[in-house]
C-alpha cells in the first residue's frame, strides 16, 4: 500500500510540474519560440544540447536494460563469477573517447555563437541605443537622436540594434527572452549586445538578475515596428515639444499644475530632457503597462501615485512628496494619461 502512495505521489508531482513549465510558455516571452536573432541562435544550441544528452540518457537506458535481462543471475549459477573486466583498455578508451567527443560536439558551436553575439565590430553602422537599469524601471537614450524614453523600447523590425547598458544602483540583467539572452547591466562598466526582431510585435522583457525587493516587477517591453512605422515615431518624438502640448482637458490642466506645484519634475521629464531621476514620461499615456506590471488604467494611475509602495516596494519614487488627496491625484491621473507624443504603440504595433 505504501508503495503505491509513493508512486502516486511521484506522478501527481511530476504532472503538476508539467503543467506548470507549460504555462511559462506565454508567446513573446518564451526563448523556445524564437522570434529574433539572439534567441533563435540560442535555441538551436538548445536543441543540439537536447539531443546530445537525451541520446547519451536513452542509449545508457537501453544498455542498462539489456545488461539487466541478458547477465541476470540464473538458476543453477549461484556459485558462478562473471569474467572480470577492470582496467579494461578497450573500454577504458572508448569511456573516455566517447564523452570528449560529445563535449567538443556542444562546445565548439557555442563557443561561436557566444562570440559571434559579443561582436561589436559594426556597432557605428546600427542604431545605438543606452539602456540604463534603475530600482525598477529602464531608461532609453537613442544616441544621437535626442530621444529619451522610459519602459517602451521601439525599435524598428529586422534590423540589429546595438544596446549598450550601465546601471545606476545595483547589478541587473536586461532580458527579452523572445528576441535575445541575457546580459548583466553592471554600474561599473557598460555592456554591449545587440537585438534583432524578426517580426512586428509586442516582446516582454524582464529584470534577470536579483536587484531588491521589486525585482520581479521590473518588466520592461521591445516594441518592433515597420521601419515606416518607426521612422514616423522618430520624427514624431523628435518633433514633440512639451511647451507646446495643450492638456486636453480643464482637468487635466489642473493636474499639470498640480505636478508642477508637486515638484515632479525633480525626477521626471516631459520631451527629450536628459533629467532620468525618474522614468521619462513623454509617451505615458501610450504605455500599455503602468509601472511596467500594473493594468494602464485612470484608476491604477491614481493608486500608483497616491501610494506607490503598495505596487512596487522599495521604488524610489515614495516619500517624495507631499501625500496627495484623491482630488488631486484624479486630477494628475488625467494629464498623465493623455501624455502622447505619437500615435505609434504598443497596439498599433503588428497591425
Ligand atoms: Cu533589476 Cu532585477
Amino acid at each position: 500500500m505504501k508503495g503505491w502512495m509513493g508512486k502516486a505521489k511521484a506522478i501527481f508531482l511530476l504532472s503538476f510540474t508539467a503543467l506548470l513549465l507549460a504555462g511559462c510558455g506565454r508567446e513573446n516571452l518564451t526563448a523556445l519560440v524564437p522570434k529574433g536573432y539572439g534567441a533563435e541562435q540560442s535555441m538551436k544550441l538548445i536543441i543540439l544540447t537536447t539531443v546530445v544528452m537525451g541520446s547519451v540518457f536513452i542509449i545508457v537506458c537501453i544498455i542498462l536494460a539489456f545488461v539487466l535481462f541478458k547477465f541476470r543471475r540464473k538458476k543453477g549459477q549461484e556459485d558462478f563469477i562473471p569474467k572480470q573486466v577492470e582496467g579494461h583498455k578497450g573500454l577504458e578508451v572508448i569511456w573516455t573517447v566517447i564523452p570528449i567527443i560529445l563535449v567538443i560536439i556542444m562546445a565548439v558551436p557555442t563557443t561561436l555563437v557566444s562570440f559571434d553575439l559579443a561582436d561589436a565590430s559594426d556597432a557605428k553602422d546600427h542604431l545605438n541605443i543606452k539602456v540604463t537599469g534603475n530600482q525598477y524601471w529602464w531608461h532609453f537614450d537613442y544616441e544621437g537622436e535626442d530621444i529619451q524614453t522610459s519602459q517602451d523600447l521601439y525599435i524598428p523590425v529586422g534590423e540589429k540594434v546595438y544596446l549598450n547598458m550601465i546601471s545606476t544602483d545595483v547589478i541587473h540583467s536586461f532580458w527579452v527572452p523572445a528576441i535575445s539572452g541575457k546580459m548583466d547591466v553592471n554600474p561599473e562598466n557598460v555592456n554591449t549586445m545587440y537585438i534583432e526582431a524578426y517580426e512586428e510585435g509586442v516582446y516582454y522583457g524582464k529584470c534577470a538578475e536579483f536587484c531588491g525587493p521589486s525585482h520581479s516587477l521590473m518588466d520592461f517591453k521591445v516594441i518592433a515596428v515597420s521601419k515606416e512605422e518607426y521612422d514616423k515615431w522618430v520624427a514624431d518624438m523628435q518633433n514633440y515639444d512639451p511647451e507646446k502640448d495643450k492638456p486636453e482637458s480643464a482637468i487635466a490642466q489642473e493636474g499639470k499644475e498640480l505636478f508642477e506645484q508637486n515638484n515632479c519634475m525633480a525626477c521626471h521629464a516631459i520631451g527629450s530632457s536628459p533629467n532620468q531621476v525618474g522614468p521619462n514620461l513623454t509617451n505615458f499615456g501610450n504605455r500599455s503597462k503602468l509601472a511596467g506590471i500594473e493594468e494602464h488604467t485612470k484608476e491604477k494611475v491614481i493608486e500608483w501615485i497616491q501610494d506607490p509602495e503598495s505596487l512596487k516596494p522599495g521604488n524610489l519614487m515614495t516619500g517624495k512628496y507631499p501625500k496627495l488627496n484623491d482630488d488631486e491625484a484624479e486630477k494628475i491621473a488625467e494629464y498623465l494619461m493623455q501624455l502622447k507624443a505619437t500615435d505609434i504603440t504598443p497596439d498599433s504595433a503588428g497591425k
